[in-house]
């Protein structure tokens, strides 16, 4: 029998590459403690690694060592839960610190902390346009060279991740402050691959189409109708499971990709360039948000209570 749509992937527990790919190294992964930071962190420990999970929250940091131990326990690998505000530059130094005088040199780093709400670009106020920008685009950056000075510094070689968004290409109406980040952030994935592959660093992004999972943030979640149908809306008659995210995570920072840097790779089931032959009616975003008309004198914003989780498929 043909299933409709793209086939299901291996189940979980199975890894793309060979065991121990990632043995020895070590991995830090930003926001790597919720959702598909924690998928992604929890792939790499499964193949070896000692993975970092670098967060804010101390709950989340330790969902995520937890995660990376279950998988990766009989990999020979650790995991270490460290303490970061990643738009802060010399908390970025002390985490890098604190992970390598624990773990050892960092040889691969995922960009993976990213903050995101909907609003229309008119009820942003400047510290939430300000605030969402210094998470993706000048968190990652300075992530990225911390990780690149102290490998330039020792004559290591690197790898890097950059999680970005498909409305880096195309705009993100209701996303304005995240859109415009994560385009920051291609940019900038492209301009460091060729800066440094003279020093051995390779610099890749990876971008994530429909993958529901338990910690989506409240505001988010709370977008109308999010939950609704989600199988139908991607060409690929299915939404993504996080360990096919955590496979060409584990891809793109391994020696198997020796060769790729400057690529951000999409993995959405084609979601993205989908296009009808016929637009739907056109629903401006702040109807999609259920939004009444702007009030120059309201509230910056609207906050929406979080709906009921729905349980996901375990990786
Ligand atoms: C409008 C909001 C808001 C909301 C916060 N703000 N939430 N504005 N709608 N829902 C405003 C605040 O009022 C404030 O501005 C400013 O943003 C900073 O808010 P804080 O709460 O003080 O900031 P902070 O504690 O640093 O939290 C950052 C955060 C938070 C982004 C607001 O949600 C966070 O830390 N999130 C981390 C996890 C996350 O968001 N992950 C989602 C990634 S998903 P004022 O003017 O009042 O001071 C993703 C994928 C994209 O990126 C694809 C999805 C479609």
């Amino acid at each position: 029998m043909t299933p409709p749509g793209l086939d299901p992937p291996p189940p979980p527990g199975a890894s793309a590459l060979p065991a121990g790919t990632f043995a020895g190294q070590v991995v830090v992964v930003t926001g790597g403690g919720t959702g598909l930071g924690k998928a992604i962190a929890t792939e790499f420990g499964r193949l070896g690694a000692s993975v970092a999970v670098v967060s804010r929250d101390a709950d989340h940091r330790a969902a995520g060592v937890a995660s990376v131990l279950a998988a990766g326990g009989s990999a020979g690998g650790t995991a270490l839960g460290v303490a970061c505000d990643i738009r802060d530059a010399d908390s970025v130094a002390a985490a890098f610190s604190e992970v390598e005088d624990a773990l050892g040199p960092i040889g691969v780093l995922v960009n993976n902390a990213a903050g995101n709400f909907p609003s229309p670009a008119e009820d942003l106020s400047p510290n939430a346009w300000r605030t969402v920008v210094d998470i993706v685009l000048n968190g990652t950056f300075l992530c990225c060279r911390e990780l690149a000075r102290r490998a330039m510094a020792a004559g290591r070689s690197a790898a890097i991740l950059n999680i970005g968004a498909s409305y880096a290409w195309t705009g993100g109406p209701g996303f304005a402050h995240s859109a415009a980040a994560k385009a920051g952030v291609k940019n900038l994935t492209e301009t460091l691959a060729v800066e440094w592959a003279p020093a051995g660093i390779r610099v890749n992004g990876l971008v994530p189409g429909l993958f529901p999972h338990e910690d989506e943030v409240a505001a988010i979640a709370g977008v109308p109708g999010r939950d609704a149908g989600v199988d139908d809306r991607v060409p690929a008659l299915r939404v993504g499971a996080p360990r096919e995210l955590g496979w060409a995570a584990t891809f793109l920072c391994s020696p198997y990709a020796s060769y790729v840097s400057g690529h951000t790779m999409v993995v959405d089931g084609a979601n993205w360039q989908r296009r009808n032959a016929l637009q739907a009616p056109f629903v401006p975003i702040r109807e999609q948000l259920e939004r009444g008309p702007f009030d120059p004198d309201g509230p910056d914003h609207v906050r929406r209570p979080r709906p009921p989780t729905t349980p996901v498929e375990p990786d």
